[in-house]
């Protein structure tokens, strides 16, 4: 099984950025996080983070018929970008939205995902956990 895992703006500051709300651990150590997981469960994952939204949608449109499920953190591009939305739902490879903040709690702006009304689940608030929640429930869904 090959999963894709993207993340959007900012997610390469963490452990710079507002560590009160997204914790002192740095990307680099999620990457190794997520890679170590895989591995132990035998999937092949793929890492990409991008600032730049129309990035954002290549790299989900260049994932068609080489991936088997996609978790996706579009960060701020969450709350506004109908493109990354449409991305998903042209390449139909199952998704699921992730957030280490609990964005229900936080300002109103957050509330509104587009990217939801696509993926299959919503995982918000877990911290890095989020990522290898995500990858398990690919994983079951992969199994079924
Ligand atoms: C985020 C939440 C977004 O509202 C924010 O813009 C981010 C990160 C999260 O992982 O909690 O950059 O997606």
């Amino acid at each position: 099984m090959k999963i894709l895992v993207i993340n959007g703006p900012n997610i390469n500051m963490l452990g710079i950025r507002e560590p009160e709300v997204y914790g002192r651990q740095t990307y680099a150590e999620l990457c190794e996080m997520i890679q170590v997981y895989a591995a132990e469960n035998g999937v092949t994952v793929e890492l990409y983070q991008s600032n730049h939204e129309g990035d954002l949608v290549d790299t989900i449109q260049q994932a068609y018929g080489v991936f088997d499920g996609i978790v996706i953190n579009p960060a701020a591009y969450t709350h506004t970008s109908v493109a990354i939305l449409d991305a998903l739902k042209a390449c139909g490879i199952p998704a699921v939205e992730v957030h280490i903040s609990d964005v229900e709690k936080r300002e109103a702006f957050r509330q509104i995902s587009y990217v939801r009304e696509y993926c299959e689940k919503t995982i918000c608030g877990h911290g890095f956990a989020g990522y290898t929640e995500a990858i398990d429930y690919l994983m079951n869904r992969h199994q079924m």
